[in-house]
């Protein structure tokens, strides 16, 4: 097992963005992780509310070589949804789907959300930025006044949830197969992360840079990316929401 260096603050604006000011001081393999967030983000612009009590952490990379297709970004934000999904049901008993690319949700909900970041120069991957933020300890009146359906630990198990216990669940987890993921890539995960979907198969509305497809949901291919077919045509999403 790996040593994990972990940085804590308890006020930061986003951890994401200081691994990225900072990314050429941090070891490979570090954690940052803060106990309030003044300005957390989420994917495509949006603000992640970052009260105190839930997890917000950033994990930095530095694999040795450049990612090649199969050690993509996408193999990487699965590997981490994935892990996110063992966490929770073998430590908590609770049984988190996910939803293309990045979201994990229960009963429909979201309770989890990954936000990956990489500082490229030139042709060289510097290093890659984890972004994780999971409810754990969320008050039921401001969930409600989120913009989209979420869910919190604490709520589903009626008890208050140590952050600092899920953080090192996780980290105990990501690290167990990440020299592995490295060498074989999104396959190594591919079967469980298909398990564990909740859209394949279905018709399903993407938004890619602002632009909507509707298709049906037909699969993953070997990076983790998916696979839309449009009426004749065949889209390969990398990045983007699903939204229904
Ligand atoms: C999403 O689902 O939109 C992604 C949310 C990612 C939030 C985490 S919290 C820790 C890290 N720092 C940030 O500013 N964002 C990510």
């Amino acid at each position: 097992m790996r040593e994990t260096n972990k940085i804590h603050f308890t006020e930061i604006e986003s951890t994401n963005d200081y691994a990225l000011k900072n990314m050429e001081d941090i070891q490979d393999g570090t954690v940052i992780y803060a106990d309030v967030q003044t300005k957390g983000k989420g994917r495509n612009s949006r603000t992640w509310v970052s009260e105190k009590g839930n997890l917000f952490m950033s994990l930095v990379l530095k694999p040795e070589y450049n990612l090649g297709k199969k050690n993509s970004l996408c193999a990487i934000v699965h590997y981490t949804a994935v892990v996110l999904t063992r966490v929770l049901e073998t430590k908590y008993s609770v049984k988190a789907k996910i939803k293309w690319p990045n979201d994990l949700l229960v009963d429909n909900k979201k309770i989890a959300g990954i936000l990956i970041e990489a500082v490229i120069q030139g042709s060289n991957l510097q290093g890659i930025v984890v972004g994780i933020g999971v409810n754990l300890n969320m008050e039921k009146d401001l969930l409600e006044r989120l913009d989209q359906a979420a869910t919190s630990l604490n709520l589903l198990l009626n008890q208050k949830i140590s952050r600092d216990k899920f953080l090192d669940y996780l980290l105990e987890e990501f690290f167990s197969r990440y020299e592995k993921l490295l060498e074989k890539g999104f396959s190594l995960i591919k079967k469980e992360y298909i398990l564990k979907n909740m859209f394949l198969g279905k018709m399903v509305k993407a938004v890619v840079f602002g632009k909507m497809y509707h298709g049906l949901a037909k699969g993953l291919d070997d990076a983790g990316q998916l696979i839309l077919e449009c009426g004749g045509s065949k889209e390969v999403i990398s990045a983007g929401d699903i939204i229904c």
